[in-house]
């Protein structure tokens, strides 16, 4: 078919947009993606690859993923008077929300800058999407979201809390507030919980329009691709209906419960983190020529007095060590990259090979 009948059919939104590249690994030290840098030692490996020889790929998975379910319920401390929804990662939990309440008339709301997936899968199912900007310090900016709330009468909002790039938790007084103004959902993405341990998770039995959306992915299983979605029964019913059939794999409910069966491997790894975070940003604020946002996740977003970005990541790239730039994605994150906190070996290149680009 020609690309003029293709480009005919497509959905007008669709055409003028790139289709998401993630920078493969392949460099020594890959900061980029907000990953652990920790693998299972051998003896869990072991115990893993043993449990997964009872699966059977010939067999359709459990299609409510039940017996995870229950392992997520009993981990996270979630009790029976609220719902449960997995994914195929948080995005794919993010994609059932925009398709379940958002539409070109009823908008996803968001803050940025912010997690770019919001913008990119609402527009990806066909629904309108309006970001309200943050604060000069990353904050909420409470009249300017409930005047659009009001305006627009969105079908959800998303806070990431922390916020992805910049790692700040916002005032926690201003998204009670928002909520108080909204008819639609507000969902409050948790994905670096592990390292903030600031929830919104108690805060849901008091209203009946929040959910809490969480993630594996970074405190160790991002390759595993699970994330879940807890909330007031009556909406996640409708959520739920548009998930497809079995979209947890075997693979992923048995490696899933195997994993929180070893939970606290992960409690330590994370610790470690933690731990590292401290010392990664103090280490940077020794550079007079950096700005580094104080972070309550396992990265920082780091600004920079030179402009020309491009030169400063290649320059990082030259020595091995891959992080985000920032720089085009925002007007409020000029000359900035986010660097995920690794370990310390790593840490200690990066700062080495961010001293020789800053000489
Ligand atoms: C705030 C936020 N939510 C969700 C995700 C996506 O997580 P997942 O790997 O579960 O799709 C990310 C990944 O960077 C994120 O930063």
């Amino acid at each position: 078919m020609s690309t003029n009948k293709v480009h005919q059919r497509v959905r007008s939104g669709l055409l003028n947009r790139l289709a998401y590249v993630s920078p493969s690994a392949g460099y020594g030290v890959k900061l980029d993606a907000m990953e652990s840098p920790y693998e299972w030692p051998g003896d869990i490996q072991e115990k893993w690859l043993l449990a997964l020889k009872d699966i059977h790929l010939n067999r359709y998975p459990n299609g409510s993923a039940v017996d995870l379910c229950a392992a997520i319920r009993q981990w996270a401390g979630i009790d029976e008077s609220l719902g449960l929804v997995l994914g195929n990662g948080s995005d794919e939990l993010i994609q059932m929300i925009a398709m379940t309440v958002c539409s070109c008339e009823r908008p996803l709301l968001s803050t940025e800058p912010t997690f770019s997936m919001y913008r990119i899968i609402s527009e990806s199912v066909g629904s309108k999407y309006i970001d309200v900007p943050l604060t000069e310090d990353f904050d909420i900016d409470l009249n300017a979201l409930l005047a659009a709330i009001d305006k627009h009468d969105p079908g959800c909002i998303f806070f990431a809390y922390p916020n992805n790039p910049t790692g700040n938790l916002f005032d926690p007084k201003k998204i009670q507030a928002v909520t108080e103004a909204m008819n639609g959902l507000v969902i409050i993405d948790e994905a670096y919980f592990s390292y903030s341990r600031e929830t919104f998770m108690p805060y849901m039995h008091t209203v009946d329009n929040v959910a809490v959306l969480r993630t594996f992915s970074k405190f160790g299983l991002a390759g595993l691709r699970l994330g879940f979605l807890v909330g007031p029964k009556s909406w996640l019913r409708e959520i739920d209906k548009v998930r497809l059939p079995y979209n947890i794999s075997t693979l992923t409910q048995v490696t899933g419960q195997f994993a929180l069966s070893c939970s606290e491997w992960f409690e330590s790894k994370v610790r470690d983190i933690c731990f590292e975070r401290e010392r990664f940003e103090a280490e940077v604020r020794k550079f007079p020529q950096l700005i580094v946002y104080p972070s309550a996740a396992n990265f920082f977003l780091i600004r920079f007095e030179v402009r020309d970005m491009d030169v400063v990541v290649d320059k990082l790239l030259d020595g091995n060590i891959m992080v985000k730039n920032l720089d085009n994605q925002h007007e409020k994150l000029r000359g900035c990259i986010r660097v995920t906190v690794g370990t310390p070996d790593e840490n200690d290149q990066f700062l080495q090979v961010l001293r020789k680009a800053l000489d």
